[in-house]
């Protein structure tokens, strides 16, 4: 039999405990050593049922996604389950920790369910491009009816077991250890005599409108295909047989597991985990952090305090006045009672937060005590100079100085310190406590723990934190900049603001770049503009002036009602801006530009090239130290679609030499701009992908 499952009677009953930490993934020798215990079961004299309980973290976390991809390996998991299934004995599933995808299918298989009440269930594989692919489609119907089923499948949510047994799903839930419970209640079965009770000759439950739910869910996926996929395979449950409603749904799996979809949600899974794992960074211990110190409590210092303080931190907040400081107290109140609202921390918690955890103050001398310090100013260097060398007379020996700037010179401001291996970068994004990205930006000499002590705050706050080298912008809103120029330069040639970001939000952005403009003000453009101007533009580089235009008549996008877009009826109701066209109009003619059609193709082709071509560059100068630390940047920090895996995925789905190829045509119309990136020629030259760089930094 396989190591991967224990063999031990208990009286009448055989257990098979799965032993393949961490998570007891469902790979091959856990499907055979599966198979087999069961075969042994069934000869073994005396054994009138079985019980299948997981050791470690959890039951099942599902099918071993290091498997797809690979030529699948028998025993294929549906056979398996219908084995399980089909077995004369009586089969109990004893739950805890997560039983999730084939996991959880591998319990609607089992004729009985027990959980722990901390154990949670749940159908994720919409979150890897796909559907569950072993029955779960077939009998959780059969359990909970097609709502709760479609809700639970096409959401990738984890349920709790009360709920779950509210559903229906689990049959008790009882606290204690999960061998021994799983022994209680099948001994408890057997002596009340219960039958066999196989889910697949349940009845069926009653038809919804199929296409209706087809489509509503289409919708909502955002070009993501797979939750909407869950709709046809339950119906073909309940429309047909088991056996072929389970065909079907086996159809549609193995059809999605060959789209690019499901590879670029795969690379998502596994470089979302992989991020936070440098190769640098082994064995070396953080420094100790329980108390952090924020200055400046607008929206970006109110949001990093309410993020630490949700995180467990003690914090102490400055202010330069009481009034501002006032304002600052307030708008962290507003987050937490947000928090509050979503059950995310409880009445006490909120109370404790407010009135001793957090601190707020107009002093400096007051962060002498702070491990590490997060300023959040104004960001223009001499603002920043002034606070760095402040913190530097007050902050005590060891403590972490952090910059939360966006495109600044971190190694500048290091060193109008006297412990620049003490400072490093912290970039947050708006609104901090909600959105996931934290760049951690390492400057010349900071300190190798002080980068470790980065990762920690990271993971204790719940980000996903990513290594980014010195440069204007790092490795976001570097590569921001280029693919904004690129739809700039659209503008000019021909497509409006609007055109460009249907064709995104139809890509899968969340939103297009324009309204995210509009978002996040138009000010911020246009005092980076005013900067790059007065630094000295290249001759060469195409230039434009409506949109400061807009910003001279008031118009910084949704904070003041009206941008590229007029917000009178509320954000969600935007309509253009009728200002807009007219100034763009204007621009053109002044530049003597006849303007063309672009189609959607061509808008997106063009600026993920852009995209493409500048995050190319981040890697090959070291910036960012692998492909994949750009694609979680922009997954996190800038709405591209988690399906798509991020832009150098994308673009070894794409494919490098066509990709190069059409560069080198736009290259032809501007070749300032299109200057190709060398590790682009490279790895065409080299027949590789980005892909093989992580790999390679993996091995
Ligand atoms: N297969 C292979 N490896 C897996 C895995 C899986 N299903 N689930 C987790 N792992 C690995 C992770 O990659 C990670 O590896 P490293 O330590 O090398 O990075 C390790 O297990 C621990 O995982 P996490 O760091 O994510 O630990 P966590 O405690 O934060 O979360 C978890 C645990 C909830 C199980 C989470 O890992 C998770 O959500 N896993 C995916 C579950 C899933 O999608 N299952 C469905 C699979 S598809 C399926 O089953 C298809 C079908 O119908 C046949």
């Amino acid at each position: 039999m396989s190591d991967k499952i224990a063999y031990s009677r208990h009286g009448d009953i055989a257990v098979l405990t799965v032993q393949n930490p961490p998570v007891n993934a469902l790979s091959q020798a856990v499907r055979q050593g599966l198979w087999d215990g069961m075969d042994r079961a069934e000869a073994d004299d005396g054994v009138k049922a079985v019980l299948i309980v997981g050791e470690g973290r959890a039951f099942f976390a599902g099918a071993d996604i290091t498997e797809f991809g690979k030529p699948p390996m028998e025993p294929h998991l549906p056979v398996l389950i219908n084995r399980i299934e089909a077995s004369p004995l009586l089969v109990v599933a004893s739950m805890h920790g997560v039983s999730l995808g084939g996991g959880l299918e591998v319990a609607l298989g089992c004729h009985y369910r027990i959980a722990v009440p901390s154990a949670r269930v749940g159908l994720p594989e919409v979150h890897l491009g796909l559907i569950p692919g072993a029955g779960g489609t077939q009998r959780m119907p059969r359990l909970t009816g097609v709502e709760a089923a479609l809700d639970v499948m096409t959401t990738g949510r984890q349920v709790k077991a009360d709920e779950a047994a509210k559903l229906g799903l689990i049959d008790e839930v009882r606290d204690g250890d999960p061998k021994q419970n799983g022994i209680d209640y099948a001994q408890s079965l057997l002596g009340a005599g219960a039958p066999r009770r196989p889910v697949s000759e349940m009845d069926p439950p009653a038809a919804i409108d199929w296409d209706g739910a087809f489509e509503a869910i289409l919708a909502r996926g955002r070009g993501q295909i797979s939750p909407a996929w869950c709709v046809r395979a339950v119906q073909a449950g309940v429309e047909k047989p088991f056996a072929e409603g389970l065909a079907a749904e086996r159809k549609i799996f193995m059809d999605l597991m060959a789209t690019d979809q499901r590879q670029g949600m795969i690379h998502a899974f596994f470089s979302e985990r992989a991020v936070g794992n440098l190769p640098e960074l082994k064995g070396v211990e953080p420094r100790s952090l329980q108390h952090i110190g924020v200055i400046g409590g607008g929206t970006m210092g109110a949001g990093i305090a309410t993020s630490a303080l949700l995180s467990g931190f003690q914090v102490t907040l400055l202010e330069m006045t009481p009034e501002a400081g006032e304002a600052a107290h307030k708008r962290i109140a507003g987050n937490l009672s947000g928090a509050l609202k979503r059950g995310k921390i409880s009445q006490d918690k909120h109370d404790a937060i407010l009135t001793s955890i957090l601190t707020v103050v107009t002093n400096y001398d007051a962060l002498s005590d702070v491990d590490l310090v997060i300023e959040a100013v104004f960001e223009e260097m001499s603002v920043k100079k002034k606070v760095f060398t402040e913190l530097d007379r007050v902050c005590k020996k060891g403590a972490i100085l952090a910059s939360n700037t966006s495109y600044l010179d971190v190694n500048e401001i290091a060193a109008c310190t006297k412990r620049p291996e003490d400072v490093i970068g912290l970039h947050f994004f708006s609104p901090a406590h909600v959105m996931k990205l934290l760049e951690i930006v390492v400057a010349d000499k900071t300190a190798k723990d002080v980068v470790a002590t980065g990762f920690e705050l990271g993971k204790r706050m719940s980000k996903i934190s990513v290594r980014a080298g010195v440069c204007d912008g790092f490795i976001g809103n570097r590569i921001l900049s280029t693919y904004r120029t690129a739809a700039d330069h659209m503008i000019l040639d021909g497509a409006s603001p609007y055109e460009i970001d249907k064709a995104l939000e139809d890509f899968g952005f969340a939103m297009g770049p324009f309204a995210v403009a509009d978002l996040a003000g138009l000010d911020i453009g246009w005092a980076v503009r005013k900067r790059k101007r007065a630094e000295g533009i290249d001759p060469r580089a195409r230039d434009s002036s409506y949109a400061d235009k807009l910003c001279e008549d008031g118009h910084f996008g949704q904070k003041t009602g009206k941008g590229y877009y007029d917000y009178s009826a509320g954000a969600k109701a935007r309509v253009p801006n009728p200002d807009v066209m007219p100034l763009i109009e204007e621009e053109r003619a002044k530049q003597g530009i006849t303007p063309r059609d672009f189609t959607s193709e061509e808008i997106v082709r063009r600026y993920m090239a852009a995209m493409v071509n500048e995050a190319a560059k981040v890697v090959g100068e070291g910036i960012a130290r692998r492909p994949l630390d750009v694609d979680m940047t922009l997954l996190f920090g800038y709405g591209f679609p988690r399906y798509r895996g991020g832009p150098l995925k994308w673009a070894d789905i794409v494919g490098l030499p066509e990709l190069l190829a059409d560069m080198k045509e736009y290259q032809k119309e501007d070749p300032y701009f299109w200057q190709i990136a060398p590790l682009l020629e490279k790895l065409v030259a080299e027949g590789k992908t980005f892909d093989d760089l992580n790999k390679a930094a993996a091995a």
